[in-house]
């Protein structure tokens, strides 16, 4: 399945021909495990983000815990099959270009939750990924990360994450809290998560 999904993609993937020929296989019809865990013991604060959140399953879960939630894809497709199984009034999507937030969306957001949307993102694209999701969280507020490590993997989608890169990139925005490797997960992805749970600095670089 991953080898599938490894070998299709490149720079330039088109997600959204990816979501129209359901060729997916990252989608395991449900909500990650881990985070329904997480959702069980903690909450977040108020309205969150969810870059990369396809066909919405994550989305869901969140907003059936009273969250509301914006999930934001950059395949159309993906946010019409979200919307269409939309279960919540707290849910809410977008297509769009996460690199690319409305100004809008500046400090808009009390948290996100990524799941392997960073992987999709192409190495050289990766600090705007940083800044972006930066720009839209506010001081404090929580973002909570399910990445795909896959160093051995060269070609990308998945492009390789590596924990050095991860605390680069996010470390001028955020204090982590706390990672770990999840002990909920899909079949066939054991021990090839880490968890992150960090929080927006009040203080940072210029965005
Ligand atoms: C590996 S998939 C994960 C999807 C979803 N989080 C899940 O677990 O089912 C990566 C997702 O990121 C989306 N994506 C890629 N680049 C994006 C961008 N620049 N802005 C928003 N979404 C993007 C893709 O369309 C795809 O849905």
């Amino acid at each position: 399945m991953e080898s599938l999904w490894e070998a299709a993609g490149s720079d330039d993937t088109d997600w959204n021909a990816r979501y129209c020929a359901g060729d997916t296989p990252w989608d395991y019809g449900e909500a990650h495990p881990e985070l329904v865990h997480w959702l069980s013991q903690h909450h977040f604060p108020g309205e969150i983000v969810v870059p990369g959140c396809g066909r919405g399953h994550d989305v869901q879960a969140i907003a059936k815990t009273g969250t509301s939630v914006l999930g934001v894809d950059i395949s159309n497709e993906a946010v019409h099959a979200a919307q269409h199984r939309k279960a919540s009034r707290n849910a809410h999507f977008q297509a769009g270009d996460i690199l690319k937030p409305p100004q809008a969306w500046t400090a808009r957001f009390l948290g996100a939750f990524e799941h392997t949307c960073y992987c999709a993102i192409p190495p050289s694209n990766r600090p705007h990924y940083a800044r972006s999701l930066a720009t839209v969280i506010r001081p404090e507020g929580i973002f909570l990360a399910c990445f795909y490590m896959n160093p051995d993997v060269v070609k990308g989608p998945p492009f390789p994450t590596h924990q050095e890169e991860l605390d680069l990139l996010f470390d001028p925005y955020f204090r982590l809290h706390r990672e770990w490797v999840p002990s909920h997960t899909y079949s066939g992805r054991e021990g090839r998560e880490l968890f992150r749970e960090y929080v927006r600095l009040g203080i940072f670089p210029a965005i």
